[in-house]
């Protein structure tokens, strides 16, 4: 094996398409996949790579200091994806200190394990911090977040990936970790826990149950593909500069309430409904306290340095994204069953 690679969060929904392409495109790289298995964690998302020779799953904590430092002198890693988080806002809300501890105390222990583990010697070690566009705040109707946006994160979701962020650039500063960041704009597509919007919308619908749409509805965000968030991690993994932040975004705003009868409109197409059937689910419900307005990346550095740009048109992967859901109502049943019943009372009971 050319080099070992850990990658963590590797269970969930964007690290799950990460360990794919990772584990098919670079049969000479050994891929470790870490992770805790949440509710958020599931290792049906990567039956089709679980036999693969190149890869390993290795069930621990981030949390567990003691853990990661074993993990990393028994594997002795090249490099790292480091993609596991509590990652849900509305959750964030009703339980900060999860986010806390697994977003900021996991990032640093696994930043002390890699230095500890290199001490000092980096020749092509990388570490890899997997961030979101959340950390730059909130946007009016104009304008766009660029790298050098100043940081001003506005939930405890957010709070915590920024702590994270500065964490990672302060050990490249002080001990030179060899490191990168991106920060990417909303993901969607197959295998997406049915908390954050589309698939908890796509659920609803196929149940006839009410679309709660959050205020107003006319909060926007920009929406990629989670393959095309995959293909950008492994450019800039490989050919990304060190100590460089790379935005990713998809150049596709929506507001809520119209992506919201877009998905109702095919649902109703797919579902062979007559129009205007699931449309007549829309429930407007108390707004998410300190909701951020307006999201939206300017992908131009990542788009001109390493000529990357999404692949799938936003038609083409909502199409794709809806298909997998209707196709996989095992998946979908799985994980909506037991503890996500008792969630879901108790995020929308009172909206
Ligand atoms: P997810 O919630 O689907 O998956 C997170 C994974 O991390 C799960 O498999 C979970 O089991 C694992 N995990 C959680 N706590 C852990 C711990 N203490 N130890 C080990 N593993 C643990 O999240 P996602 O949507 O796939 O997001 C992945 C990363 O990408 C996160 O860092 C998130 O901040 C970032 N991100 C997400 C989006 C998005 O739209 N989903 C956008 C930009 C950035
Ligand atoms: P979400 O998928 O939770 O992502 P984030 O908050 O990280 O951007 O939410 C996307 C948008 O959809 C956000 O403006 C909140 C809104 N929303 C609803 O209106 N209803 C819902 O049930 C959910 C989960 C989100």
């Amino acid at each position: 094996m050319k080099k070992t690679l850990l990658i963590t969060g590797g269970a969930g929904f964007i690290g799950s398409h990460v360990v794919r392409l990772f584990v098919n495109k670079y049969p000479d790289y050994k891929i470790v996949n870490l992770d805790l298995l949440t509710y958020a964690g599931n290792l049906e998302n990567l039956k089709d790579v679980e036999n693969a020779p190149n890869y390993v799953f290795e069930r621990a904590d981030i949390c567990d200091a003691a853990a990661m430092t074993a993990l990393f002198t028994q594997y002795n890693f090249d490099g790292v994806i480091h993609l596991a988080a509590e990652s849900h806002v509305d959750r964030s809300i009703t339980d900060p200190n999860a986010f806390i501890e697994t977003n900021v105390m996991g990032t640093a222990n696994l930043l002390n394990a890699a230095r500890t583990l290199w001490k000092g010697n980096y020749e092509g070690k990388r570490f890899y911090h997997v961030s979101t566009d959340e950390v730059y705040g909130s946007l009016g109707e104009t304008g766009f977040f660029l790298e050098t946006t100043p940081y001003d994160p506005q939930s405890p979701y957010s709070a915590s990936k920024a702590a994270s962020d500065h964490l990672v650039r302060a050990y490249g500063n002080t001990y030179h970790l060899p490191f990168v960041i991106t920060n990417c704009s909303n993901n969607y597509g197959p295998n997406q826990f049915p908390e954050k919007l589309i698939p908890l919308f796509i659920n609803n619908i196929v149940n006839n149950k009410p679309l709660p749409v959050y205020g107003d509805g006319k909060y926007t965000r920009d929406w990629l593909y989670v393959v095309d968030h995959a293909r950008a991690i492994d450019m800039v993994y490989h050919d990304g500069k060190d100590g460089e932040t790379y935005n990713i975004g998809g150049f596709n705003e929506w507001q809520n309430i119209e992506l919201i009868k877009l998905m109702c409109e095919k649902m109703d197409e797919k579902l062979g409904r007559r129009p205007g059937t699931s449309a007549q689910l829309l429930t407007y419900v108390k707004d998410r306290p300190g909701h951020d307005r307006r999201y939206a990346i300017d992908a131009s550095k990542i788009n001109k340095e390493l000529g990357w740009a999404p692949s799938v048109t936003f038609e083409e992967g909502l199409s794709q994204t809806i298909d997998w859901y209707l196709g996989n109502d095992e998946w979908l049943n799985h994980v909506t069953s037991g503890d996500y019943q008792n969630y879901y009372s108790s995020q929308y009971a009172h909206r």
